[in-house]
């Protein structure tokens, strides 16, 4: 962060201008009814610009509630992301090591949004989070569907040393990373499915997309990034075309802090890719293998071109799948393939 000379400069704690919009949510978060005339007061717009505003609140997926002389209140209290209580939830360590964290209202997608910080002098270890994506990306050129407040939207870009080849194990790492996370703060059940789709029960509870860039020797940067369905409405995944789950079904209706997830996954995150930077993914083997829900499973593989059925065999050393197909082992390199249990 020190010499970005000609280039953009960063502080190390940055948060966007509010907008109107943002205002009227912060407002609103409580949950309460507030009047669209006590709302523009506070926000000195009219009440015909309130109501312009939640209605782009409703097209980011919040569910508002209008009623004629009491007027607006969200559905539900919503805890909004804030870079301080996301720190909190930190160890100083992690935390510091996170030179820059932002939030936002809405990305197009985190993803995105840090490779392009990036090129204008980004520097690594630098995180984001959203309240909500409107082109929220997923593996294969699928959309994440990212409602605002339904999900936990996040990406961290971290440099390695080490080339674009040596990347296969991180896929596999960051999954361990949320399992961590989760189990910290008492969330049990979940498990993955190679490279690194976290599911619960056979749904699909988050996943993670990486955006690998650099020469073949070294170094590289990744933007590693990580959705966690939080509370979702169903009429906004008709789109999903693979079962899905969210924290609130799985914690039977309690709800986790988004703060807080957001930090302890980020604090597991950067611990994680420290050690993985070191040491590569040897560590980490055998503690994927205990959450690798398809080894030794009937498994179809889906490539660009054609899909591969056989038995799941568990990873390799750099964090390929290795599958038994018709008696021979082959070993396929992780972020080009799909993996899908077979009926
Ligand atoms: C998958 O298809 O399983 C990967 C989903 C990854 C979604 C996350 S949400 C935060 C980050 N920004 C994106 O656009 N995608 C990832």
């Amino acid at each position: 962060m020190g010499n970005l000379q000609g280039k953009r400069r960063f502080s190390l704690c940055y948060t966007p201008p509010m907008t109107a919009c943002h205002q009227l949510l912060e407002i609103l978060a409580d949950g309460r009814f507030h009047s669209g005339q006590a709302l523009g007061d506070d926000l000195g717009i009219s009440r015909a610009a309130i109501w312009k505003q939640v209605r782009s609140l409703k097209e980011m997926g919040l569910e508002l509630h209008s009623v004629q002389g009491r007027g607006y209140r969200l559905a539900e209290p919503l805890e909004l992301l804030r870079v301080e209580d996301i720190r909190r939830a930190m160890s100083s360590p992690a935390s510091q090591r996170l030179a820059r964290l932002e939030v936002h209202f809405q990305l197009e997608s985190t993803n995105s949004y840090l490779r392009e910080q990036e090129s204008h002098g980004l520097d690594s270890v630098c995180g984001c989070v959203t309240e909500s994506q409107s082109a929220g990306r997923g593996r294969r050129g699928r959309v994440w569907v990212s409602p605002f407040g339904g999900g936990l939207y996040l990406s961290l870009l971290w440099r390695f040393p080490q080339g674009p080849g040596e990347m296969g194990g991180v896929s596999l790492v960051v999954g361990l990373a949320v399992l961590r996370a989760f189990h910290s703060l008492g969330i049990s059940g979940a498990g993955l499915k190679w490279p690194n789709d976290i599911l619960w029960e056979g749904g699909k509870l988050g996943g993670v997309l990486l955006d690998v860039s650099g020469e073949s020797s070294g170094p590289c940067s990744v933007v590693v990034g990580i959705g966690i369905n939080l509370r979702v409405r169903p009429e906004l995944m008709q789109s999903v075309d693979q079962p899905w789950v969210d924290l609130y079904t799985v914690t039977r209706g309690e709800m986790v802090s988004r703060n807080c997830l957001a930090g302890v996954i980020l604090d597991r995150l950067i611990t994680l890719l420290q050690e993985f930077q070191h040491h590569g993914l040897e560590p980490f083997l055998e503690e994927w293998h205990r959450h690798d829900l398809v080894t030794g499973r009937q498994v179809q593989l889906r490539l660009a071109d054609r899909t591969i059925t056989g038995t799941a065999q568990g990873v390799d050393s750099n964090g390929a799948l290795l599958m038994d197909s018709g008696g021979v082992l082959c070993r396929f390199a992780s972020g080009e393939v799909s993996l899908r249990v077979a009926q």
